[in-house]
């Protein structure tokens, strides 16, 4: 359809390739529903060739996804597209996304490729993608700073070798809207077979201009977005996707496009995505924020009671605020609690893992009356570290805090099924909880972020916390979930060490080793 426009969504891709947030299997499951029930069109679950877990991880994405299409990401070398087409051959739609770079920068440094040599290697590469499925994506990495005659003759071999959607990336994020939409605008007019295809914009936020540029893109004749839940993604991130969707929504009258996505659900996306990679949302973030739909100033208050269109252009709720969905009660039996993890897409290892998480879920019922899907994403967020490699974990946690004295905290960590027990001191109960933590383990790691967030609202809430660690130059989240913050705290700084003691030898897609051409 001409004004249907895709939505792309590369969380699990190029959101991935943030500094600790590589996901695992269950994880991109859980997101992978979430993403189906949003309706996303086309979901890129990872870069198959990355590693043996990535390539797993997007075989049980394609595996558990019926709706929309399940992508992997390829470089332009046989070897990638091969993995990447088995990884997506069990999904219902599946599509290949091959690239490879075209601008002088990346071709003289990175690929140490010809002009010939790139395009040559970018018609082998769909052509053998066309082997696998007919849905095949080209993109030409760093078309943003790739000379526009070889982009153009790129473009046109690569719809003739069987492409069906081309992506243009702005790579560096680099681009502003203008010059943006008029590249798109020249493209299409210039691409011989430019209407065989399905032209798509993919735009990196470095210069805070990913969803102005999409947009431009857009009104210029793209008919595709590649976006990220939260804007998460490389550096400064990719354009996020609730703000792209709620912009061609709510300015329909500019925008000769209409998507298929359910709004209702971005929040719940938005949560689950900030929930499994650790990255909070910013309170003044646009549809996502929490405060995107706070009126403070009592002007704006006054107005928004009066007559709701005075101060604000969408509804809360049909973006999934105030949603939240009340999953289960104090009452509710084990049944109940497994049917509704199966439907968020939690698959728990074993029979004892699910007692254990039921045991967890009565424990939290007993001290917050109603529990909602936020509450059960939280509990369950570790989930993915299995017994086999949960090195660490709390036992019991004493915390003391009063006016003029100074904080303390002890506690007993189980390390490999040996407790041991440690107290200090600290400038508030966290801080004397991580030293205490620090005083067993002796991790040596570095840490870089620390946050807390409800995850509903009131004071008997769940309080989510991400803690970041940084060692050797690797970098992961850990995440804990309690009513009582320290609690949380201390579950996620053990979480981030459990997670620093796993193998990790991913690569980048755009980074790693170059393999030769197919
Ligand atoms: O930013 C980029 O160029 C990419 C490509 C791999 C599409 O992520
Ligand atoms: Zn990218």
């Amino acid at each position: 359809m001409q004004n249907q426009l895709i939505i792309f969504d590369t969380t699990m891709r190029d959101g991935e390739q943030s500094p600790g947030a590589a996901m695992t299997r269950e994880e991109k499951v859980r997101i992978a529903k979430q993403l189906e029930r949003l309706r996303v069109d086309v979901i890129e679950a990872g870069f198959a060739a990355a590693s043996p877990g990535d390539f797993e991880a997007i075989r049980a994405v394609a595996e558990s996804v019926r709706e929309s299409t399940v992508c992997s990401l390829a470089r332009a070398n046989e070897n990638d597209i091969r993995r990447a087409a088995d990884a997506v051959s069990p999904a219902a739609r599946r599509r290949i996304h091959t690239f490879i770079a075209t601008s002088p920068i990346h071709m003289q440094r990175k690929l140490r490729m010809t002009e010939e040599q790139v395009l040559e290697a970018a018609v082998r590469a769909v052509r053998l993608c066309r082997q696998f499925t007919d849905d095949v994506e080209f993109s030409a990495e760093d078309a943003v700073r790739s000379e526009e005659d070889f982009l153009c003759r790129v473009f046109e071999a690569a719809i003739d070798a069987g492409a069906t959607t081309i992506n243009v990336p702005d790579t560096v994020g680099y681009s502003v809207p203008d010059r943006w939409g008029s590249l798109f605008k020249r493209l299409l007019e210039r691409v011989p077979n430019a209407g065989k295809a399905i032209w798509s914009t993919h735009c990196h936020n470095d210069l805070g201009m990913a969803v102005a540029n999409s947009l431009a893109a857009v009104l210029n004749g793209a008919r595709q977005v590649e976006c990220t839940i939260n804007g998460l993604g490389e550096r400064a991130g990719n354009a996020s996707l609730e703000e792209i969707v709620m912009a061609v929504k709510t300015r329909a009258d500019i925008f000769p496009v209409r998507t298929v996505i359910d709004a209702t659900q971005i929040v719940p996306a938005s949560k689950l995505v900030s929930t499994i990679t650790g990255y909070p949302v910013q309170p003044n973030k646009a549809v996502v924020g929490a405060n995107a739909f706070a009126h403070e100033s009592g002007i704006h208050q006054d107005g928004v009671l009066k007559h709701r269109e005075t101060y604000e252009i969408m509804r809360a709720e049909d973006v999934g605020w105030g949603a939240n969905r009340l999953s289960l009660g104090k009452l509710s039996g084990r049944n109940a609690f497994k049917s509704r993890l199966v439907e968020l897409g939690i698959t728990l290892h074993s029979e004892e893992a699910l007692n254990a998480a039921f045991a967890r879920f009565k424990e939290l019922a007993d001290k917050k009356r109603e529990i909602f899907d936020e509450d059960l994403q939280a509990l369950l967020s570790d989930e993915s570290i299995t017994p086999e490699n949960e090195r660490f974990k709390l036992v019991s946690l004493v915390a003391h805090s009063e006016t003029g004295e100074q904080p303390f905290a002890k506690l007993v960590v189980s390390d490999a099924g040996i407790e041991a027990q440690s107290e200090a001191r600290g400038a508030g109960p966290v801080d004397a909880a991580f030293q205490a933590i620090e005083s067993l383990v002796h991790s040596g790691t570095q840490l870089l972020l620390y946050s807390v967030n409800n995850i509903t609202s009131g004071t008997d809430s769940q309080g989510e916390v991400t803690v970041r660690l940084a060692k050797d130059g690797r970098v992961v989240n850990g995440m804990g979930a309690d009513t009582d913050i320290v609690v949380a705290s201390a579950k996620a700084y053990l979480s981030a060490l459990n997670k620093m003691g796993l193998k990790s030898s991913r690569m980048n897609p755009q980074y790693g080793e170059e393999a030769p051409a197919p």
